[in-house]
C-alpha cells in the first residue's frame, strides 16, 4: 500500500452509504452554485461538495446589505437567492456529472410540496450523489417553520424520504432550545444523515444611523464566534440518534474539525472562515494528516471518542 493510500483512509469517514475520502465538506450557500469551487479547492483534499440552497422559483434574495462583519464572524440575510430549479437542472446540474467529488445537492422550499418537488429532480439528476435539505433558513419568511416544529419537520422528511434513494441529509436549525426532538424527528421520518446545524438568529445596529446593519435587520450568525454553541448541538444530537451527524458552524482549523469529530461528527462542513482564506480546506486536510499521524489516530477511532467528566 503506497504513502497515499495510507494517508487517504486515514481521513476516510462514511455518512451512511456515501464513502468520503476525507471529512471535509462545504457549507451549502459559501462556496457558490456549482461546482466553481473545484478551480481553488484540491479534489483529494474534499469528501463532498455542498452546494447552495436551490428552491423551485427563481428568488432575488433579501435587501442590501446582506452581510456585515463582527469579531467572532459575520451576519448574513442573503434570503437563499438562487435562479431556480429549471436553470439548475439545465446549467449546473449536467457539469456536475463530470467533476471528481461526490455533490450533495440542498434543497430548499417553503411547503412540503415544494421539498419533496426539489427532492424528486435532485434524485433524477446523475451528478448529485446526495440531497441536503435545507429546513432552517433563518433569512427568509417562514424559513424555520418546518425546523421549529418537530412534527411539520416530520411530514417534510417523511414525504421527500418516499420520493428519493438516495442519501437524505436534514439540516437542522439552531435557532430552538433543545435540538434533541429534531433530530429524533428527522431520523424517525428516515433521514440519513443530519447536517448540525444552520445559522443563529442575530442583529448587529449601528448606534449612529439608529438602524441595523443589514437591510432586513435580522440575519444568521456564522463563524468562529457560533463554534462551541454548535458543538453543543453536535454531541447533544449525537447522543440522541443512530445516524451520522455532519456538523457546521465555525469550523475554521484542522483542530475544530477534530473537536467536532470527538463530539460525535462524522464529517464537518466549513463556511464562513474560508471567506478569507478560499482554500482554507486544502490547508486544512493537509493540517489533518500531520496531526493524525502524530496522535496514531484516524478519523473513524476519534468519532465520538469524547469523555465526558463523570460527576
Ligand atoms: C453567506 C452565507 C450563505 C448561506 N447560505 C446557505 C444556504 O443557501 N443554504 C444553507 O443550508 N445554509 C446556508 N448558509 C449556512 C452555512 O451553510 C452554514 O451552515 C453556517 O454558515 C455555519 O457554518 P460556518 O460558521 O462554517 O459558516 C449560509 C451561510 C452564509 C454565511
Amino acid at each position: 500500500m503506497g504513502a497515499q493510500s495510507i494517508f487517504v483512509m486515514t481521513l476516510s469517514t462514511t455518512i451512511g452509504s456515501l464513502s468520503l475520502h476525507t471529512p471535509l465538506l462545504t457549507g451549502s450557500g459559501t462556496f457558490g452554485h456549482d461546482a466553481s469551487a473545484l478551480s481553488f479547492l484540491n479534489p483529494d483534499d474534499l469528501g463532498a461538495l455542498v452546494l447552495k440552497t436551490v428552491t423551485p422559483q427563481p428568488r432575488p434574495g433579501n435587501p442590501n446589505p446582506r452581510m456585515a462583519e463582527y469579531e467572532g464572524g459575520i451576519l448574513n440575510s442573503i434570503g437563499l437567492e438562487n435562479r431556480g430549479l429549471h436553470y439548475w437542472r439545465d446549467k449546473v446540474a449536467p457539469e456536475l456529472a463530470q467533476i471528481a467529488v461526490p455533490v450533495i445537492a440542498n434543497a430548499g422550499g417553503h411547503t412540503l410540496e415544494e421539498y419533496v418537488e426539489m427532492t424528486i429532480a435532485f434524485s433524477e439528476m446523475e451528478g448529485v450523489e446526495g440531497i441536503e435539505l435545507n429546513l432552517s433558513c433563518p433569512n427568509v419568511e417562514g424559513g424555520t417553520r418546518f425546523a421549529t416544529d418537530p412534527i411539520a419537520l416530520a411530514q417534510v422528511v417523511a414525504a421527500c424520504r418516499v420520493v428519493t434513494e438516495k442519501p437524505l441529509w436534514a439540516k437542522l436549525s439552531p435557532n430552538v432550545e433543545s435540538i434533541v426532538p429534531f433530530a429524533q424527528a428527522a431520523e424517525q421520518a428516515g433521514a440519513d444523515a443530519l447536517t448540525v446545524s444552520n445559522t443563529f438568529l442575530g442583529l448587529l445596529v449601528d448606534w449612529r444611523t439608529r438602524q441595523p446593519q443589514l437591510g432586513r435587520g435580522f440575519g444568521g450568525v456564522s463563524g468562529s464566534g457560533i463554534r462551541p454553541l454548535a458543538l453543543r448541538f453536535v454531541y447533544e444530537s449525537a447522543q440522541a440518534v443512530e445516524i451520522p451527524i455532519v456538523a457546521s458552524g465555525g469550523a475554521a482549523s484542522a483542530k475544530d474539525v477534530l473537536d467536532f469529530m470527538v463530539a460525535g461528527a462524522s464529517a464537518v462542513q466549513i463556511g464562513t472562515a474560508a471567506f478569507r482564506t478560499p482554500d482554507l480546506l486544502s490547508k486544512i486536510a493537509q493540517d489533518l494528516r500531520a496531526l493524525l499521524k502524530e496522535d496514531g489516530s484516524t478519523i473513524q477511532t476519534l468519532i465520538g471518542s469524547l469523555e465526558w467528566p463523570s460527576l
